[in-house]
């Protein structure tokens, strides 16, 4: 694997792979790489000729609050497991790489709407972090596939927005949620899960399969089904930020005639807060 800490010497690269022919395949992270990255690795392997990953810890995604100096640094690991898996190149830059003018000068990409609701309200800022830097990649990058994990479908569905809103020639993947054998979806901020709440931690996924269940067997008086979800994860403990049925392409409130549906929910444990989804065609 080859690693590159600038811009320019990975585009001199990757414009020889791309004169050979060869296709290319992109996931940004922001490295502390678990199974489920890996999991978007293999699927890029399959995918395309050559792989690239980028590891930037995005402070312009993180709110004041949030937790941009203690998230994970573990590039050494991350290395390893990304040579493991055949990933080709390596992106990892300084912040001054990608913010040369600093980040309070750096132009925006705003996609409004979808991000001031759901993980929006609670995180303000966040994804014109994540649409911003994710448009500068792939302008870097200029792959011909990105592949993101469903786990972060609001994410997802903001980056889909943004390429079709700014005709960025990429295809977007989605990858499946990669999961814990009890059902807890695979995140760098499991580690924030203390033992204690860690065997209740799974009732995130079976709140969403559960309310999936209602709603393919009829039911769609939405809101009391988001209460009920909402109560059956507080009576375990937690702290609900949202658990919402939603269109799965706009991520507007779900109406009664939408047949792409998506139930997302976020909840608070002491240390991390956990997001999770599931959809389903009606
Ligand atoms: O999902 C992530 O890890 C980040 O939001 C991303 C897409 C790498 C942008 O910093």
């Amino acid at each position: 694997m080859q690693v590159f800490h600038h811009v320019a010497s990975l585009r001199d690269a990757l414009a020889e792979a791309r004169a050979a022919g060869k296709t290319i395949g992109f996931v940004p992270t922001m490295g502390n790489l678990h199974d489920a990255h890996i999991e978007l690795v293999s699927l890029a392997r399959q995918l395309c000729d050559l792989v690239v990953v980028s590891i930037f810890v995005n402070r312009l995604q993180f709110g004041l609050n949030e937790d941009w100096d203690k998230y994970p640094r573990t590039l050494e690991r991350d290395m390893a497991r990304l040579s493991a898996a055949n990933c080709d190149f390596l992106f990892h830059p300084e912040e001054s790489e990608i913010y040369p003018n600093g980040m309070d000068q750096q132009t925006r990409v705003v996609c409004p709407a979808m991000t001031d609701v759901l993980c929006g309200a609670s995180r303000p800022g966040h994804f014109e972090g994540v649409t911003t830097v994710v448009a500068k990649l792939f302008n870097i990058v200029q792959p011909h596939k990105a592949i993101f994990g469903i786990k972060d479908f609001q994410q997802l569905a903001v980056i889909r927005r943004m390429v079709q809103d700014l005709c960025i020639p990429v295809e977007i993947v989605a990858a499946p949620v990669h999961r814990e054998p009890d059902g807890l979806a695979m995140s760098s901020r499991n580690s924030y899960i203390t033992a204690d709440e860690r065997p209740r931690a799974a009732i995130l996924s079976q709140a969403l399969n559960r309310t999936r269940e209602q709603l393919q067997s009829g039911r769609r008086d939405f809101a009391a089904l988001e209460e009920e979800g909402v109560r059956c994860i507080e009576d375990a403990g937690f702290r609900v930020d949202y658990f919402s049925v939603r269109n799965s392409h706009s991520l507007a409130p779900a109406a009664h005639d939408d047949t792409e549906i998506t139930v997302l929910g976020a909840i608070y444990t002491s240390a991390a807060r956990l997001i999770d989804n599931v959809s389903l065609e009606l």
